[in-house]
């Protein structure tokens, strides 16, 4: 198939690259490309070359999938120098999202014409990589170090004007119609007689060495603290620092032995399993055929943490939300929390106070539930209770109109049982969001018995309004994010009345590249959820199972973590960040002499060990019980709403990447001393035998 064209009208050629859907620069593209040019170099009546990618967007970058693999096609970096260095006048005209390789195509171009609805960027960074085609070296030439620093480390896309009034860009097309701009642009700059212009060449903004120099340094200081545990920042720097002080040819070797040790980095792979995981999670069976159902006004049952939290997610995504509080002071509260969030946007210069106004005008509260009768989907966020969602949803029966889709953002409970006290259950689904509901990504979509494809497929759509990233969950107890989470909790309490400490615990997992500690998080969380949830559990738990009461001590004592000032650890003005509570390593001995447990001494690795083989353990009984509908899915849940480093592709790819004949090695040998925490999952084993990976489940 070919996926470069060109054609030659008077003296113009025009350069036409289609490889849908975003015109990836995969090595068909490059040879193609390569070919088309070396052929247009000989053509004398050639004045001037434009390049166009018409579709959807102009070259999105590389083609990201043959990133690790083999292939004998000619460098991006080579294609690239070779279009700088024609001696005809290159244009590129570019719309959509040209990034990464697209955009250092578009760089080595001699002139830019960008459509209106542009948006440029580097963000390799993003993939675990740098500007591997010139970019590190061409970008900070157009538009100075400092910006380009800043967006290639933050992978940010730039609009238009912003590309123009920095340099990227040279001209602003009236429309999208990227052939016409261009044809347009370069019939103007030969008739104007504009001299080919090499980026190479261009050396306005590089030559105050002094000022440039404290830029760097600045980033570098900077990147240390942000980009701790990341690779590529710091390659990024580097190659834009080193590539100023040799000549152009030497600075574009050298981003290339920097780009080719981000690609050979686990870095690189995590992020790129990624990038593919979080476009995966919409292929799931509903979505072929389900009908999503235009939503225009939401309830929402509850004005806590995550009522308020969801319905600023709502707002956001612009749509009108009434809220259900018992009580006028409840009403106020929740009111006073919305309003001081959106307040402190308008002073951190996020949104304009005409825009808090015209967001807090979709707001409005009420203690009447009759209120919700024209709501297309209601939220409830009530206490996590069976008994008390249930009534909710009995009320709800009654009130709203038949087609209204009712969600329930439980974090546990069944959501079967709940739909059972509602004529319709096809209208019935879990939406479990994250706290801060306004802020985090991630949103469990629940999918009950049956609950109806078209339920499921509004789910969806409301997510991607809502700029979520949604993942499909099956019904079980905690679904799939907080099912795996308990799963590790109770094996760092096993480990931790072994003799590790809590505290050690939180620093191998920071270390590890989590945002936080175990420990941490339950301070966060408010330790008294967990101890709800193991009393809701007590009587289902198994006379044989091992049960360690030190988080139990610690709640008996009010300490809650943050909310109480004390927890795992101190809280208050004047205390330093993880001051740890001197008091929980003598609850914790006490505990051991209690149960007659001698301390052992844990390494780094080994609690690192049992806290990855404990979570991919529940989450192969995940697979095997199709709670999740791919591995992939898992390391989206753990990488969006648990803090699990992104950049190591979510616990399953991590398994992957260990090796899991090596986990499996781990948890036969952790079975030996708790056969029933322990047993090794049959999926598990199956994939061994059959030297198989996660991946191939994908
Ligand atoms: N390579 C391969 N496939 C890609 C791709 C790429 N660079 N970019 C997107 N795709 C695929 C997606 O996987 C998706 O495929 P499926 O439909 O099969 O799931 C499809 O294209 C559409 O992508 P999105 O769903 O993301 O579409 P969108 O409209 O929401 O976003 C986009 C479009 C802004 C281009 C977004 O896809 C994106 O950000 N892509 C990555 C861009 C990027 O990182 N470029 C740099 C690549 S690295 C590089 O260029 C190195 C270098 O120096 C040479």
């Amino acid at each position: 198939m070919t996926v470069v064209k060109y054609s030659i009208s008077d003296d113009i050629a025009l350069i036409q690259i289609s490889n849908p859907p975003v015109n990836a620069i995969s090595a068909a593209v490059r040879i193609e490309l390569l070919q088309t040019i070396e052929t247009l170099a000989l053509e004398k009546s050639v004045k001037a070359i434009v390049i166009t990618a018409p579709e959807r967007t102009f070259l999105a970058g590389a083609d990201i999938k043959e990133f690790g693999k083999d292939i004998d096609a000619p460098i991006l970096s080579e294609i690239c120098d070779k279009i700088e260095s024609l001696d005809k006048v290159v244009v590129a005209s570019l719309h959509g999202t040209p990034l990464g390789g697209g955009l250092e195509v578009a760089m080595s171009a001699h002139y830019r014409i960008a459509a209106p609805n542009t948006k440029v960027g580097l963000p390799e960074v993003l993939l675990g990589i740098l500007p591997g085609a010139g970019g590190t070296q061409r970008l900070p030439r157009l538009c100075g170090v400092s910006m380009a620093l800043d967006m290639m480390l933050t992978g940010k896309h730039v609009p238009v004007r912003e590309a123009f009034e920095n340099g990227i860009v040279d001209e602003i097309a009236q429309d999208n119609k990227s052939i016409d701009n261009g044809i347009a642009y370069a019939k103007k700059l030969i008739k104007e007689g504009a001299k080919i212009r090499p980026t190479s060449k261009i050396d306005k903004k590089i030559k105050n060495i002094e000022e440039i120099k404290s830029v760097i340094i600045k980033f570098k200081s900077e990147a240390l603290k942000k980009y701790k545990n990341l690779f590529s920042p710091h390659a990024i720097i580097k190659s834009v620092d080193e590539g100023l002080s040799l000549d152009f040819p030497g600075a574009i070797k050298n981003e290339r032995r920097l780009f080719t040790e981000c690609i050979k980095s686990t870095q690189r792979e995590g992020l790129i399993h990624s990038f593919f995981s979080e476009r995966a999670i919409t292929k799931i069976p509903e979505l072929a055929s389900g009908k999503p159902v235009e939503l225009k006004n939401i309830g929402i049952i509850g004005g806590g943490t995550m009522g308020t939290g969801i319905s600023m997610a709502a707002m956001n995504a612009g749509y009108n939300v009434i809220m259900i509080e018992q009580n006028q002071g409840a009403i106020d509260k929740a009111l006073e929390k919305i309003n001081s969030t959106y307040e402190r946007n308008v002073k951190l210069g996020r949104i304009t106070s005409d825009q808090k106004q015209q967001i807090m005008k979709l707001f409005s509260a009420t203690i009447d539930m009759k209120e919700l009768n024209n709501r297309d989907l209601i939220i409830e966020a009530v206490f996590e209770n069976m008994e008390v969602k249930k009534e909710v949803f009995i009320k709800l029966n009654e009130i709203c109109s038949k087609n209204c889709i009712l969600a329930s953002n439980t974090s546990y409970l069944d959501v079967n049982e709940i739909s059972t006290v509602v004529d319709n259950p096809s209208r019935v689904i879990g939406l479990h969001f994250f706290s801060p509901a306004n802020i985090m990504k991630l949103l469990e979509v629940v999918v009950a018995d049956k609950t109806s494809e078209d339920t499921v497929a509004t789910a969806f759509m409301l997510a991607k309004k809502m700029k979520k990233v949604p993942v499909r969950s099956g019904v079980c107890d905690g679904f799939i994010g907080n099912r795996i989470l308990s799963k590790y909790l109770v094996g760092t309490y096993h480990m931790v009345e072994d003799g590790a400490s809590p505290f050690h615990v939180d620093k191998v997992l920071r270390e590890f590249g989590c945002a936080m500690g175990v420990f941490q998080v339950i301070d966060l969380a408010g330790g008294d959820i967990g101890w709800a949830t193991r009393k809701r559990k007590a009587p289902f738990r198994h006379k044989d199972d091992r049960y360690v009461e030190i988080a139990d001590r610690v709640c008996e004592n009010g300490w809650f973590g943050q909310k109480t000032s004390k927890g795992y650890y101190l809280y208050g003005e004047g205390i330093d960040f993880l001051t740890p509570n001197p008091e929980i390593e003598v609850i914790c001995s006490s505990e051991r002499q209690r149960s007659g447990i001698i301390p052992k001494t844990f390494s780094d690795q080994e609690i690192l060990d049992r806290y990855i083989a404990a979570m991919v353990y529940e989450g192969t009984k995940i697979l095997q019980e199709k709670i999740a509908v791919r591995p992939s899915d898992i390391d989206v849940v753990y990488t969006n709403g648990y803090g699990f480093p992104k950049w190591r592709g979510g616990p399953m790819k991590y398994a992957d990447m260990i090796g899991l004949d090596k986990i499996l090695l781990n948890i036969q040998k952790f079975s030996e001393a708790d056969s029933r925490f322990w047993s090794p999952p049959q999926l598990l084993i199956d994939l061994v035998d059959n030297n198989k990976n996660f991946d191939s489940l994908n």
